[in-house]
């Protein structure tokens, strides 16, 4: 039985569980949750903010002690996470469920969830690897600047789902997805689930990454979790998620 731990509100489930994570020595919290009603300083990818409004949705932290995996494969836990939270919403809402490269869960084209992914290394080998999920479940309203590209799974069905179902079958969702990651250490066995969900697939996309920008069409990923863009020439090459922001050419996707 995996651990959970619940708190009313706390600065970041990410910084809460790597805590948790540097005190710990064995395997006894590999596999824990940490999990908030509320954060007061969210923390997303490339330094932005997670804004976590209190009460109505989903923001979890899953920590992986001593995994069996090697760390320049750790990033590909982002997209079987992201994996999961798809097949999930799109199961419990029998709604299209797409996924952005690499992490986001977009439902109507617009944001319902991110994935943050940390890891902590030692001997060159991951100690623990901590995967930050927020899901924006019954939220009612977003603010100005986020409407266009973020909303809840409230605001796309009209239904209210309950946040504790939501996240006991992510959870297990990811345990069988993950189980397959590790038999081949990659994302091949995942990759055809993944792909159909790629809402860049064959898309125009921008590419933003140390300051400048590229354009190319998406096909695809590789079986590591990078994303193959065919620039204008017909050459292919790979994109590594680390410090990239992909967007569509007229839109958030
Ligand atoms: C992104 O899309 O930018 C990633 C967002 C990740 C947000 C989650 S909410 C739970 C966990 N704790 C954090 O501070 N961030 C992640």
């Amino acid at each position: 039985m995996k651990k959970i731990f619940w708190k009313e509100s706390v600065d970041s489930t990410l910084t809460w569980a790597k805590e948790e994570g540097r005190k710990s020595t064995g395997k006894e919290l590999d596999g824990a949750l940490f999990v908030a009603d509320e954060q007061t300083a969210g923390k997303g990818r490339l330094g932005r903010v997670w804004t976590s409004v209190p009460g109505e949705n989903i923001y979890m932290t899953l920590l992986l002690m001593h995994p069996e995996i090697k760390a320049e494969n750790a990033a590909s836990l982002t997209l079987v996470m992201g994996l999961s939270v798809a097949e999930v919403i799109e199961e419990m809402t029998e709604k299209v469920t797409g996924i952005k490269w690499p992490n986001d869960v977009v439902l109507s084209k617009k944001k319902i969830c991110g994935i943050l992914t940390e890891m902590q290394i030692k001997e060159q080998n991951p100690e623990f690897i901590l995967i930050g999920v927020g899901i924006n479940v019954n939220q009612e309203e977003f603010q100005e600047d986020l409407k266009d590209k973020a909303t809840s799974v409230f605001l796309e069905t009209g239904k209210k789902l309950s946040r504790e179902k939501i996240l006991e079958k992510v959870t297990e969702c990811f345990w069988r997805n993950y189980e397959m990651f590790l038999k081949t250490q990659d994302l091949r066995l995942l990759k055809e689930d993944y792909e159909k969900r790629l809402l860049n697939k064959n898309q125009q996309v921008r590419i933003l990454e140390k300051g400048a920008e590229t354009i190319g069409t998406a096909r695809g990923i590789t079986n590591t979790g990078e994303l193959l863009v065919e620039d204008m020439q017909g050459n292919m090459r790979s994109i590594f998620s680390g410090e990239v922001s992909v967007r569509g050419l007229y839109s958030y996707v």
